[in-house]
């Protein structure tokens, strides 16, 4: 129920923060990244360590939870997403970031009961923000309610998306053109923070109209779709359709319109599943 949902996130929070310590000791160490899917995707130890301390951490409170984590499936241990109370976590959200000493990255903690996605723990870690969402109750930023913007159309909004970790040149030129289209509608501009759950957060806190991406993984997303929700805001496929959260592609925006307008332009891409 409300009230169990409400203490998992609670307890999910306080592990973000001890794993955001351990990431904040780490980025002003020196680094050592592998290559994952291609030579953009990176993994560090760091990783690793985090994904390992959130996992044991929330299975010995919640031994008979499920867990779907971004290393441990680059590991080979691949879950589907059940009805069962599962976490779906980013131990560092902004790899890249973190490898570069770029102060964007994040813990995110997504939890979906039933396959619905409940509730939502993201840790800016470098920023000390803790963002956070409990499905019907609302987004915050270290307790402080937050709201999206209204922006109701591209023309005059910020747009955030990422070229994410894949060149291959059926997603670039997919890439390209999505880039061309957004500009022609007159947005102020694009950006990219290197971390699809921070780039969310700032759609969420009305920092950003709209954010879109091909290519993201069920972990990178899971949390920040719920924090954008309860902000007011709204979230699909970027073909306008109800957002599939294994299909690698989003779109979360202020409002229904201008998701609904950029939906429009975009030039689809239908990836492998998660
Ligand atoms: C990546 C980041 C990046 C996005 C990539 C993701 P990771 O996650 O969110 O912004 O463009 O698609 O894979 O690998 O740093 O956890």
């Amino acid at each position: 129920d409300a009230s169990e949902i409400q203490a998992c996130a609670l307890f999910a929070e306080f592990v973000a923060k001890e794993a955001g310590e351990m990431i904040r000791r780490a980025i002003v160490a020196e680094k050592v990244f592998d290559l994952k899917s291609s030579v953009v995707d990176l993994v560090t130890e760091t990783d690793k360590a985090v994904e390992t301390f959130i996992i044991d951490s929330l299975k010995s409170r919640y031994p008979d939870h499920r867990f779907i984590g971004e290393e441990s499936v680059a590991g080979g241990i691949k879950h589907d997403l059940t009805d069962a109370p599962t976490w779906i976590i980013d131990p560092i959200d902004g790899t890249t970031n973190f490898v570069h000493t770029f102060p964007c990255v994040a813990v995110s903690i997504g939890f979906s009961v039933e396959k619905q996605l409940v509730a939502g723990i993201i840790f800016h870690v470098m920023a000390e923000e803790m963002y956070t969402a409990v499905k019907g109750h609302g987004a915050f930023c270290n307790g402080l309610p937050i709201k999206v913007s209204q922006a109701r159309t591209l023309s005059g909004a910020l747009v955030i998306t990422e070229v994410g970790s894949a060149r291959d040149p059926l997603r670039m030129d997919a890439f390209y053109k999505n880039f061309k289209a957004v500009l022609a509608t007159d947005a102020h501009g694009i950006r990219a923070m290197g971390s699809a759950a921070i780039n969310m957060c700032m759609v969420a806190r009305g920092a950003g109209d709209i954010c879109y991406e091909y290519g993201i993984h069920c972990w990178d997303i899971a949390a920040g779709a719920v924090i954008i929700t309860e902000a007011g805001g709204y979230i699909c496929d970027p073909t306008g359709a109800e957002l599939d959260q294994m299909s690698r592609r989003f779109v979360g925006g202020a409002t229904k319109e201008i998701c609904t307008q950029l939906c429009g332009i975009l030039t689809h891409l239908t990836l492998e599943r998660d």
